[in-house]
């Protein structure tokens, strides 16, 4: 039943990922930028696109300031992704209580909720592209909303996190990209691992070497990109130097890799399904659930030829197809490459 209900949470999220949503504030005149209150005592800092259209779906992105820090001090520049955006994505900076996401009683899972509601009500969003990162604290924020809300975030980045604001849910997919410093002397490399080896799972990932390098400059980093489920990449990327939101010297490459993974990487080998058409795409045709016990890397170097299985219920084999053929839902048994 569980299994079912999955399935076609699954098979939904998958086609509403594919075919993109915009959301009732299109059409409307926006908010000005600027500092928001929510209720008696939250509040978050809201910066609109210069020159915003209210027909264009837009990015929406949160940026979760680190422990002693507030929503000052991610906006302006919200991690160097601002420059990046080109005036082409919504920033949002929430304010944590006491300088942290402690997530108490999950009130900063509610105070998010009620940013996404706010804003999606009054503005142009495409809901399909809505992220989040953070740096430390802000980090372990972002991987609590991976874990909680993997229906609304397509992706996030986690900047030298740890499991610090909690973890409900965590068996959904969504993309993830991971940066931790090997000598981080506050939150060890240990925790960017684990939270990393959490979504290397739940995406179905190939295990895969990921090396890093020795203590040295934050400036220099090796990237692993491991092979998962398509549109659920994760990406580590370990550098050498200790507990920073952003290299110390040098290009800012923890922006540059964060843009890639969400305006590249989430796409890669992602079909997009012809909205005429049956059900088809190869993102649909796996499900991961607290009941899955077998933790086999999914086979996706190896698709399936023409006529071949490529999914259903209780298939354990390749989950995509060889080029020119598509994944298609034959029934919830059985998916077929045609
Ligand atoms: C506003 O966005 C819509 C939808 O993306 C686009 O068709 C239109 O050309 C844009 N208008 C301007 C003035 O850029
Ligand atoms: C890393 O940090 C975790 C959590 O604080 C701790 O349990 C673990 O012992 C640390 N590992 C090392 C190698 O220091
Ligand atoms: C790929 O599929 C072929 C044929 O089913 C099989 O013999 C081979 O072992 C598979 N390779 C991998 C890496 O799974």
């Amino acid at each position: 039943m569980l299994y079912t209900t999955s399935f076609w949470l699954t098979l939904f999220a998958a086609l509403h990922y594919a075919l993109g949503a915009s959301t009732p504030g299109c059409g409307k005149n926006p908010p000005a930028s600027g500092t928001k209150t929510i209720g008696s005592n939250r509040q978050y800092v809201l910066q609109v696109p210069a020159n915003y259209n209210t027909s264009r779906p837009y990015k929406l992105i949160f940026g979760f300031h680190w422990l002693g820090g507030n929503m000052n001090n991610v906006a302006p520049g919200y991690y160097g992704l601002r420059d990046l955006a080109q005036e082409g994505a919504i920033f949002v900076a929430p304010n944590g209580l006491d300088n942290g996401w402690a997530n108490t009683g999950d009130r900063d899972t509610t105070l998010v909720n009620q940013i996404l509601a706010e804003i999606k009500n009054n503005m142009c969003v495409d809901d399909t592209q809505i992220f989040a990162t953070g740096f430390s604290y802000g980090g372990g924020m972002s991987y609590s909303l991976a874990c909680s809300n993997a229906k609304d975030f397509r992706a996030v980045s986690v900047i030298a996190g740890a499991q610090l604001s909690g973890c409900t849910g965590g068996e959904t997919r969504i993309a993830y990209l991971g940066i931790h410093g090997v000598v981080d002397s506050v939150l060890n490399i240990s925790n960017g691992r684990t939270l990393r080896d959490r979504y290397l799972r739940v995406n179905g990932c190939q295990s895969k070497n990921a090396p890093e390098p020795g203590r040295g400059a934050d400036s220099n980093f090796m990237k692993t990109e491991y092979s998962c489920t398509a549109g659920y990449p994760v990406w580590w990327m370990a550098h050498g130097g200790d507990h920073v939101g952003s290299p110390s010297s040098g290009q800012n490459w923890m922006a540059t890799h964060t843009w890639d993974f969400w305006t590249k990487a989430i796409y890669a080998g992602v079909e997009n399904p012809t909205p005429t058409g049956t059900s088809t795409t190869t993102t649909t045709t796996t499900t991961t659930t607290s009941t899955t016990t077998s933790q086999q890397p999914q086979p996706t170097g190896n698709c399936s030829a023409r006529y071949g299985q490529c999914g259903g219920q209780g298939w354990n084999g390749a989950s995509c197809c060889q080029s020119g053929y598509t994944c298609t839902v034959v029934n919830s048994f059985y998916h077929q490459c045609l």
